[in-house]
Formats: C-alpha cells, structure tokens, sequence
C-alpha cells in the first residue's frame, strides 16, 4: 500500500489528468482506508476513497474516534506498511476524558466514505475504480468462494484498473487459482510486505 501510494498512484493521476477512484474492499474499521489517505495527500495524490465492507459495527468505528493504542497502526500504517512520518499530521491525539482517543483530520474524512456491502453476493460499482484493495478478506473463504468475490470486485475497476491482494494469512496462495479464472497478472517485487501482490485488469470499463 505505501508503495501504491508513494510510487504508483501520482503516476497514475498525472496519466490520467484526474483524481484516482479508489476501493477498498473489507475495509473493517476504516484503519487501512485512513492511513491510505494520508499517505496519498502527503503525496500530493488528488484522490477520493470508497471503502465497502459487510459488518455495519465495524464501519461505524471507521468514523468515530479510535482508542489511543491505535495511533501507530493507523498514522504510520504500521499494520499495512510503513507511511512516511509526515501523514501523523492527519490524525490528532487527545489524551484527556471525555475527548480521548485518536481523531481523523477533517481534510481526510472528506475524501473517504463508508458503505455497507457484502461482496460475496452484490458486486461493487461498475467501471469506477482505479484501484482497488482487498486486504486480508479472501482467508475467510474456500476457493470456489474466493472467486465469487473476485467476480464481484473486478467488474468495477476501470480499464487497466490495479487489483491489490494484500494477505498475512494465504491470500497470496489463491492468486495462482484466481488467475484461471480472471484477466489477471501478478505483479512482483511491488512492495516490502510479503504476501502483497498487485494485478492488473486487461480488460474492462473505459471512461
Ligand atoms: C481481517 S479484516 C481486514 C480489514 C482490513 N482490510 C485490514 O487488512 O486491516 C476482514 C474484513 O473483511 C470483511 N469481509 C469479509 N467478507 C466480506 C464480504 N463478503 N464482503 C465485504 N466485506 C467482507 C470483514 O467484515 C472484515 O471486516
């Protein structure tokens, strides 16, 4: 992901002449999807996020302030990747009650939105977006599962749209699999985190 951000997406946007559309599928918490954003305005990346996931309780979270243990994970995306120091900026500490926890800045939180989808079973918006990431999902799910979901994830990336498989738990394993089924390339030595791999759609929405 810091990699997307610091070295794939300001080419991106400068190819393309305008903000990035980017999905983030099993979002969780918002965690991933704040610390990308950060990551990419410290870029100078103009971008707008659309983060999906099943559990309503989860999304709930991701626009609330996060309890103070989570300062690193999410301002430095020590979870994800390391980000560069500067995206602390974006995100406030408050130590004292009743205000406590960790605050998203304003700037960020108008850039992101949070919807509650079930990709097993409903696909995501055609055609839209110029990355997607779905990380540390498809370990929930057998094979012929996995390649539900991606039937519902492809179809809404833009023509040579980046597919973005982050795993710590086996992801990585269905991507040989997957690649039968889909118009897909893996892509190596794209980042630091083992298990990341990025794919890129041949086919698809022009727009
Ligand atoms: C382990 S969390 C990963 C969160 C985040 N992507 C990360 O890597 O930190 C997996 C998330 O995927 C969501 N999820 C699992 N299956 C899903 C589906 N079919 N559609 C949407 N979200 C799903 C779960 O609700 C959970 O929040």
């Amino acid at each position: 992901m810091a990699f997307f951000a610091s070295r794939i997406a300001p080419e991106m946007a400068q190819r393309l002449g305008r903000k990035l559309l980017v999905g983030i599928v099993g979002c969780s918490s918002g965690e991933e999807a704040w610390s990308l954003a950060a990551a990419l305005t410290v870029q100078d990346v103009p971008y707008a996020i659309e983060a999906f996931d099943a559990n309503q309780e989860a999304l709930n979270q991701a626009q609330k302030p996060y309890p103070l243990k989570k300062f690193d994970e999410i301002a430095l995306g020590v979870k994800v990747n390391k980000f560069p120091k500067s995206c602390v900026n974006y995100f406030t500490k408050h130590t004292v009650w009743p205000k406590r926890g960790v605050y998203v800045s304003p700037s960020l939180k108008r850039l992101a939105t949070f919807t509650k989808l079930n990709v097993q079973h409903n696909p995501i918006p055609a055609g839209r977006y110029d990355a997607v990431f779905m990380t540390n999902v498809l370990y929930h799910y057998k094979p012929e599962e996995q390649v539900e979901l991606f039937a519902n994830v492809m179809p809404g990336l833009t023509h040579k749209g980046l597919f973005t498989v982050g795993c710590y738990k086996g992801d990585l394993t269905a991507a040989g699999h997957l690649a039968n089924h889909f118009p897909i390339t893996p892509m190596t030595g794209t980042g630091r985190w083992d298990g990341t791999f990025f794919t890129v759609k041949d086919e698809g929405a022009k727009r």
